[in-house]
């Protein structure tokens, strides 16, 4: 902290030659967020943000490790940043996230090019690791931290489109699936002060932005008692357990920020999703009704050996208590196809979890061994790649043919659609999503991004829906 305040204060008399940022950002929505906190330090401390990599003083890649594949990109990306190197030698390449994280000084080792490693929790620090490379030397800092939120920074909003943005509201898992990373490269679950994030969606709030997404590795599980690591709600002394705030506490006080901003959330798991947080979505009707709730397999067995604790029946009774509740509310999914072990039995009974569930959409992987973690400690992963391709290949068909019916329903209904960009094909339409985040594209006409639009639904594909706005 005290490091951060000396590099701070020559911020202002250095104003005129204000450095330039470049950060690109890869994986999961929680990296782009951090990556927003990542502008907002170094805007503090002298940068000022650039979209223009080759104007760049500072190049960040904040990097993701799930898949060994995420990571193979970094390299591909890094081989080019050689040429940036080229043309301006006191380019200043740093690497942070989880990849930073899990190889350490093994990336300074081995990518000459990169100049600063940095974990996720050691943003704060990155002035100071930028200022030890300009005297010389290569810096690092992966040290895991068992209390940093980052509660206070304000993000510095980049390449948004001032209409949705996203809060994260919690850092870490403490969970332990057996073929994760993540508990590795991120550290032990905690959870943000409600307050900063109260003031953080107020202050979006006022900025005109009209849709929030609470981002958390597992947000169900969220627990405010004071700071620090999770501890289970049982194990609170009875004055945390007064001053507690849990999840569906927290939606709550989200959500009457202001009834017109819609609010999503993500990522559920499965085992720790509450009734009391179905019944707050339901209270509210800007809180989307749609839930990310990843599967990752049909097969109780290798649900056990993904260590997820839960079985296909419980996950049933889940997605049955959300329709009871919430009959209207979607539901999408993560899934591991070749996980160690996996059978073709266990593979057909993850198609019928899927088929019985009816997801909006899936994302869908073959599952990658991953150094350090259970699985590859303790197992093998023995499904040929060939087979893990096959599988992968059905699980899309039947993906694409369950959304195909999903949307086949929802012809001639009439939904609510935030635009937040013009369609892909054609600047004469705009696009967005519905509360249940479907994507919808419709004539522009005299609508503009930003828009929350009634759009009767005329046609539709697998992935969307496409109709004409009702005026
Ligand atoms: N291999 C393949 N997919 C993985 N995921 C996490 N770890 C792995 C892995 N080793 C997937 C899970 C998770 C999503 C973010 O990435 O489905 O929910
Ligand atoms: Fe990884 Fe499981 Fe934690 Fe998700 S819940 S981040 S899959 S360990």
């Amino acid at each position: 902290m005290q490091e951060l305040e000396t590099l701070s204060s020559p911020a202002d008399i250095v104003s005129e030659t204000k450095r330039l940022l470049y950060i690109e950002s890869y994986g999961c929505a929680m990296n782009f967020s951090d990556s927003e906190i990542i502008g907002s330090i170094m805007s503090e401390n002298g940068f000022d943000y650039t979209q223009n990599e080759f104007e760049a003083d500072v190049v960040f890649l904040n990097t993701c490790a799930i898949r060994d594949n995420a990571e193979q990109k970094i390299r591909d990306r890094l081989k080019h940043l050689k040429n940036n190197k080229r043309k301006n030698s006191d380019l200043i390449i740093g690497v942070l996230g989880c990849m930073a994280e899990r190889l350490k000084t093994k990336l300074l080792e081995e990518e000459k090019l990169v100049d600063i490693v940095a974990g996720p929790d050691s943003y704060r620090d990155l002035p100071k690791l930028v200022a030890e490379v300009e005297n010389g030397n290569k810096a690092i800092n992966v040290l895991l931290s068992r209390e940093e939120t980052y509660a206070e920074i304000s993000p510095l909003r980049l390449n948004t489109n001032g209409i949705s943005a996203f809060v994260s509201i919690m850092r870490g898992c403490d969970n332990m699936c057996s073929f994760c990373v993540v508990p590795f490269t991120r550290g032990r679950e905690r959870s943000r002060d409600p307050q900063t994030i109260i003031q953080e969606v107020q202050t979006l709030s006022e900025a005109g932005y009209k849709e929030i997404t609470l981002l958390g590795q597992n947000v169900d599980s969220y627990l405010w008692f004071g700071g620090g690591p999770k501890i289970e709600y049982k194990h609170l002394t009875d004055e945390q357990k007064n001053s507690s705030v849990n999840f569906a506490q927290l939606l709550e006080m989200v959500a009457v920020v202001n009834p017109n901003m819609r609010v999503r959330f993500s990522t559920s798991h499965p085992k720790d999703i509450t009734d009391d947080v179905l019944l707050t979505m339901k209270k509210y009707d800007n809180i989307c009704k749609h839930i990310h709730l990843p599967a990752q397999s049909g097969s109780s067995r290798i649900l056990d050996t993904m260590n997820r604790t839960y079985t296909r029946e419980w996950y049933f009774d889940k997605v049955k208590r959300i329709r009871e509740i919430m009959p209207e509310c979607t539901i999408s999914c993560d899934i591991i196809v070749g996980f160690c072990g996996e059978t073709e039995e266990d593979h057909q009974e993850t198609i019928t979890l899927m088929q019985a569930s009816k997801f909006i959409f899936s994302y869908m992987y073959k599952y990658s061994e991953r150094p350090g973690t259970l699985a590859q400690k303790k197992m093998t992963d023995d499904v040929p790649e060939e087979v893990k391709s096959r599988r992968l290949s059905e699980i899309i068909d039947v993906q694409n043919k369950i959304s195909l019916e999903n949307n086949l329903k929802m012809v001639g209904k009439t939904v609510r659609v935030l635009a937040d960009s013009y369609s892909k094909k054609s600047k004469e339409d705009l696009c967005g999503r519905n509360d249940q985040n479907n994507m919808v594209v419709f004539p522009k006409a005299n609508h503009q991004i930003g828009d929350f639009v009634e759009v009767v639904i005329e046609k539709v594909s697998s992935t969307t829906l496409i109709g004409k706005s009702i005026v």
